[in-house]
């Protein structure tokens, strides 16, 4: 049952200090190279580019993963399932594909694995679910032992799949590439294997109910950022409006100034994911903030974006890829509580399934 929380949601956002230790039991060893069950390294190593291939939430999953794959050195691609078939040449040899589904029953994703199989590339499933039909058709299924999800907002699985393919990336990098090229390996490791103490660290202390209730009835909420950064920015966009049914995009942050700042009004509060020094993204809030929105800063105190934005949701001063994978759960409690707010159902958002098992 939903136990002490008012929603699903809410509880599943508060178990993922516990979700994400199960994901990564086993598979972080102190600083060291992270070890995943069920592959053998060795198959890895003629790797030259990977495809990751996701819906919705899982889509953005399936974004942070490429990213994080592209900075540590290995050649890599997210696509919309949906899309794969029609925007999508048949792979070349060496192509590692990678689909991302918490249920592992998702037509579209489903459909791409298939057509990847038929392609004789080799395939993983990163999923939730044991024995869904994407674990039975990849060769390669990885779990990531979030336990159920009821909700139909992702928000556990979400972590936990971005977990998961984080650990993902540097086994592929380091059996392609001999060594990952992201920055400051030794202390991301350490920090995700930490990851469950800081996510507990912001639900104990996120200001995001007061944030929610302070710009709630505003016309339009922008998500912003740029790289990781930009994952989290459309994850939250999409979980917004999911479960607020008010109007919300995410952009990159760079983006801005090449469209969407002709709807910016000092109605339309920008949530700027800020998780690295010296980040673009902070000019390009304030770009918006000189046309009167509001900048709601996601970033660790003492980033230069707090001192500029209106308004603060704290993370702590992690490797910037968990301060990223923290960014996001300070989005789901934005969410969250706009929603609550609204008296919305939060569980089962109208015309919503959890599973979308059509084309
Ligand atoms: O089960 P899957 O991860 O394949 O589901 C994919 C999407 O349908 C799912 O993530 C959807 O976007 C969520 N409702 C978002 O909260």
């Amino acid at each position: 049952g939903k136990g002490q929380y008012e929603h699903f949601m809410l509880k599943e956002i508060f178990s993922q200090p516990t979700s994400l230790k199960k994901t990564i039991e086993g598979r972080i060893d102190s600083g060291a190279e992270p070890a995943l069950e069920d592959i053998d390294a060795s198959t890895l190593a003629d790797v030259e580019r990977v495809r990751l291939v996701g819906s919705g939430t899982s889509y953005h999953a399936a974004l942070f993963g490429a990213a994080l794959l592209n900075q540590s050195g290995v050649s890599a691609r997210a696509i919309r399932a949906s899309e794969y078939d029609v925007n999508t040449g048949d792979p070349e040899p060496n192509t590692l594909f990678v689909a991302v589904t918490q249920s592992g029953e998702t037509a579209d994703t489903l459909g791409a694995l298939r057509r990847a199989k038929r392609n004789g590339i080799d395939t993983i499933a990163v999923t939730n679910v044991v024995q869904s039909t994407a674990a039975r058709i990849a060769e390669t299924p990885l779990y990531i032992r979030a336990g159920p999800e009821i909700g139909v907002a992702a928000t556990k699985t979400f972590s936990s799949q971005a977990v998961m393919l984080t650990l993902l990336s540097q086994v592929v990098a380091d059996a392609a590439d001999g060594a990952s090229t992201v920055d400051d390996v030794e202390r991301l490791m350490t920090d995700l294997e930490r990851l469950p103490e800081s996510v507990e660290e912001v639900l104990a202390s996120s200001d995001a109910e007061a944030v929610a209730t302070h710009y709630l009835g505003k016309d339009a909420f922008f998500f912003i950022g740029r790289g990781i950064g930009c994952s989290v920015a459309k994850e939250g966009a999409l979980k917004f409006k999911e479960i607020t049914y008010e109007h919300a995009e995410g952009f990159a942050s760079g983006e801005l100034k090449h469209g969407p700042l002709a709807l910016v009004t000092e109605d339309t509060p920008i949530v700027a994911v800020c998780t690295r020094s010296g980040e673009r993204t902070v000019k390009n809030a304030m770009e918006a903030q000189t046309r009167g929105a509001p900048i709601v800063a996601v970033a660790p105190a003492g980033h230069e974006a707090v001192s500029e934005a209106d308004a603060h949701l704290s993370v702590p001063d992690v490797h910037p890829v968990c301060r990223s994978l923290l960014a996001n759960v300070q989005l789901q409690l934005l969410s969250y509580h706009c929603a609550a707010t609204l008296g919305r159902a939060i569980d089962k958002p109208r015309n919503l399934a959890k599973s979308v098992t059509v084309e």
